[in-house]
């Protein structure tokens, strides 16, 4: 597979040693507060496995699967919650764990979502931002990277279901998607 990547952005190295930096920074900010966090499936998966065993506090995981519509056509921000949560988030501190922020279309769609269920907070902790392609107003808290606009794959992040395996994040070579 990594012939078929341009360049590697991030290494595994990195990817662990900001990871656990945000596992960090995160135990201390949610201290005595017993988080719930959300991974949004699928591509969180390899990131929120990570960040947990980085996590240092008591909390929950619970998981969603989203699938945004036609997102370089759509404009509205529909979003299809295909598998919701297991259970109740009022008066809990969320915190949706994603891999990347994109449009942001997914992540103002989900924190709205949830915000309605009356939780005592939402917060967001995405491990790539890419700020250029931002449609969608966001915030998130913490971001492992910000990334420029190019086809990242690997660590969870796939190009047509493939690559998520792999334990660096990489830039696909153009012949591949073109
Ligand atoms: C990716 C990613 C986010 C979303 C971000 O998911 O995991 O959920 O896109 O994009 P946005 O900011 O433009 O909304 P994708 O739909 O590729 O599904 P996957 O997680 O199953 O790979």
């Amino acid at each position: 597979m990594i012939n078929d990547m341009e360049s590697i952005l991030l290494t595994e190295e990195e990817l662990q040693q900001r990871i656990a930096q945000m596992g960090r920074e995160i135990s201390r900010d949610y201290e005595g507060k017993e988080p719930l966090f959300i991974g949004v499936l699928k591509g969180c998966f390899v990131f929120m496995a990570d960040l947990m065993r980085q996590v240092t506090i008591p909390c929950g995981v619970d998981f969603m699967v989203v699938s945004s519509y036609g997102k370089s056509t759509n404009t509205t921000g529909a979003v299809e919650i295909i598998k919701d949560l297991s259970q109740d988030v009022y008066g809990r501190h969320l915190v949706i764990v994603e891999d990347i922020l994109d449009t942001g279309i997914t992540l103002s769609y989900l924190t709205k979502y949830l915000k309605n269920r009356s939780p005592a907070s939402v917060s967001i902790a995405t491990l790539l931002d890419k700020p250029e392609r931002r449609r969608a107003e966001v915030a998130a808290k913490y971001v492992g990277f910000t990334v420029p606009d190019a086809f990242v794959v690997g660590y969870g992040l796939d190009y047509a279901e493939k690559y998520r395996n792999l334990p660096y994040i990489g830039i696909l070579k153009p012949e591949i998607y073109e």
